[in-house]
């Protein structure tokens, strides 16, 4: 009996041997990569251990920095910074999302973002994706009116009071309130939608909800097996706020979904102070789920697109605002190139309007120095600034020089050490929106590669246009009157996290009138 438990022993000792310890260091084509960390090979615990304690971004930056343009981080996962064979070949090669995604599932049901796969994806966003295009937002008579609504009766009177009485801004939260009305109104129509700019205390019920829920997200996205089973045990590491959020939330898109619906069935008029726009991305999305049937009830596949819309449009674009008007207010003379720039506008957004009607995008979108001031702001503080996980496909492919990788290795990019490749970028740390003004066509074009704040490839976000509109416009209609200046930065560097917004959470400003 003993010889036969030995050899059993021995064999099982050997398989384990191999398996965990002489293939991942020696044979895989991983082996060849160089390590982030002495253990990377043998367990993913280092990098869970970084994520976990919020030091991801600058612990891939690091590896990075020190062992250049492919590094592994754990036994099946890899990072790579290089443009030709990394970001082209996994993110407009159609590598698939790591099921990391699911984290951002409402309802428990798939949205277009949270779609690993293929092809379900891409029937989606065939359809959804026409009214996110440029053409159809530059020419959309809902996006103007939304537009001047939200600017002219919103934005313009509260900066006005707030410069009057000299009394300062939070701008963070104001930033995310207006991106939240734009969105809001564009996705479920303006008489439906939010008016956080102006209401405060609705703002700030429906914000606290949403942030809360931040610190526990880790969980959810780096290890959500565990997550439920010891959900089912209690509220050991998430405790009950967190669940009652999401559902806070969820119910408050099922809301306007159904008003949506409503509105779209039965054209509202415009009452006196809150006109009406058809429900844009609503309609668009019905239709989608109308043509590629998934396995859910109806309003639900609706309801968990619009949700992840709203999510993803309102507190990117905040933070970015945040960080431009940050920039802004750390350059003045900037703030008066950037001034003239604006009053070559026609009409100019000068405050109280003559008459209140707006420059046209396209006008908005052709002033080099705003789209400068942004890209570079966008470059040094992506919103999204860490890893982006995708899967390894099923045919053999190489990366930044390795051998041919297996499939299913979780790989990824970020935004933070791309944007800062000096050979690029030369002086990445500084924030110099010059740099895109006087760049050669052809250095402009190696930059425009570079470039990742809004990824590249079939996943590419789908609200750029969106976002680019919008910011354009509320910086135009704020610095043609206003100029800003600094009361409060402290805590304003970004925290290490998926979507990384100013550690201290705020941004303290001061309004003061331009007069001629
Ligand atoms: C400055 C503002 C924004 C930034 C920096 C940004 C950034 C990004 C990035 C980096 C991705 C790819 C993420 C990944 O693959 O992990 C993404 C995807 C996405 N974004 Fe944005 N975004 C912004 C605004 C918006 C807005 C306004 C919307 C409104 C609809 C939006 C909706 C989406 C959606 C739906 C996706 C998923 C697309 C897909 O899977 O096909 N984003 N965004
Ligand atoms: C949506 O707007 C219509 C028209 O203004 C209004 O009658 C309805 O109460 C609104 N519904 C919600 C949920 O806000
Ligand atoms: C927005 O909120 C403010 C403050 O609560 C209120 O005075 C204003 O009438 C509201 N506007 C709309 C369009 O709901
Ligand atoms: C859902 O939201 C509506 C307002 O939109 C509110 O009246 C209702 O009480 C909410 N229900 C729950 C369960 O939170
Ligand atoms: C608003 O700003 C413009 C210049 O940007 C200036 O001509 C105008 O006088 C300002 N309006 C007021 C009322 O100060
Ligand atoms: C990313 O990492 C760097 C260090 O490499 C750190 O300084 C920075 O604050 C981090 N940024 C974000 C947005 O996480």
């Amino acid at each position: 009996m003993l010889p036969i438990a030995s050899i059993a022993t021995l064999c099982i000792l050997s398989y384990v041997t191999y398996k965990y310890i002489i293939y991942p260091a020696f044979i895989s084509p991983l082996s060849k990569i160089p390590n982030a960390h002495p253990s990377s090979p043998f367990s993913p615990l280092w990098i869970l251990l970084k994520r976990f304690t919020d030091q991801e971004n600058r612990s891939i930056h690091a590896a990075h920095v020190k062992h250049g343009d492919i590094v592994r981080l754990g036994p099946n996962e890899i990072s790579v910074n290089c443009v030709d064979d990394g970001i082209r070949t996994i993110y407009s090669g159609g590598f698939e999302k790591w099921p990391w995604y699911h984290q951002f599932d409402n309802f428990g049901v798939p949205c277009m973002f949270s779609t690993a796969e293929s092809k379900p994806h891409a029937h989606r966003r065939r359809v959804i994706a026409n009214v996110y295009s440029k053409s159809f937002l530059q020419s959309s008579p809902e996006m103007l009116k939304i537009s001047q609504t939200i600017i002219f009766s919103r934005v313009l009177p509260l900066l006005e009071s707030a410069a009057m009485e000299q009394k300062p801004v939070e701008v963070l939260d104001l930033s995310h309130a207006i991106a939240m009305d734009f969105i809001v109104a564009f996705i479920f129509g303006l008489q439906n939608g939010t008016n956080f700019t102006q209401d405060v205390s609705a703002r700030r019920q429906f914000f606290d909800t949403y942030q809360k829920r931040r610190p526990y997200r880790f969980w959810s996205s780096e290890l959500q097996g565990l997550k439920s089973i010891l959900n089912r045990i209690g509220p050991i590491i998430e405790p009950k706020f967190v669940q009652e959020a999401t559902n806070y939330l969820e119910n408050w898109t099922l809301t306007w979904t159904k008003a949506a619906e409503k509105s779209c069935a039965t054209k509202a008029p415009d009452e006196e102070h809150i006109p009406s726009t058809t429900p844009v991305v609503y309609s668009q999305v019905h239709q989608s789920t109308l043509k590629t049937p998934f396995p859910y009830p109806q309003d639900l596949q609706i309801a968990t697109e619009l949700q992840d819309h709203w999510a993803a449009g309102h507190e990117t674009t905040g933070i970015t605002l945040c960080y431009l008007f940050h920039e802004l207010s750390l350059h003045p003379s900037l703030q008066q190139q950037l001034r003239k720039e604006f009053l070559t506008l026609s009409p100019t957004l000068t405050y109280p309007p003559p008459t209140p009607s707006l420059p046209t995008p396209q006008t908005l979108d052709a002033l080099p120095l705003l789209h400068a001031c942004l890209l570079e702001t966008l470059r040094i503080h992506a919103a999204i600034p860490g890893p982006e996980p995708r899967t390894t496909p099923s045919k053999p492919t190489s990366l930044a020089g390795s051998p041919p990788l297996p499939a299913g290795v979780r790989v990824s990019a970020q935004p933070y050490t791309l944007h800062r490749r000096a050979d690029v970028f030369p002086d990445p740390e500084a924030w110099k929106p010059e740099r895109w003004l006087d760049a050669s066509e052809e250095q402009r074009a190696e930059m425009g590669r570079w470039f990742w704040a809004f990824g590249s490839g079939g996943r590419m976000c789908i609200g750029s246009n969106f976002a680019m509109q919008e910011m354009k416009l509320i910086t135009a209609a704020i610095y043609t009157n206003y100029t800003t200046h600094i009361v409060d930065d402290e805590g304003i560097e970004q925290i290490d996290a998926y979507t990384a917004h100013p550690r201290a959470n705020k941004l303290v400003l001061r309004y003061e009138r331009v007069e001629n």
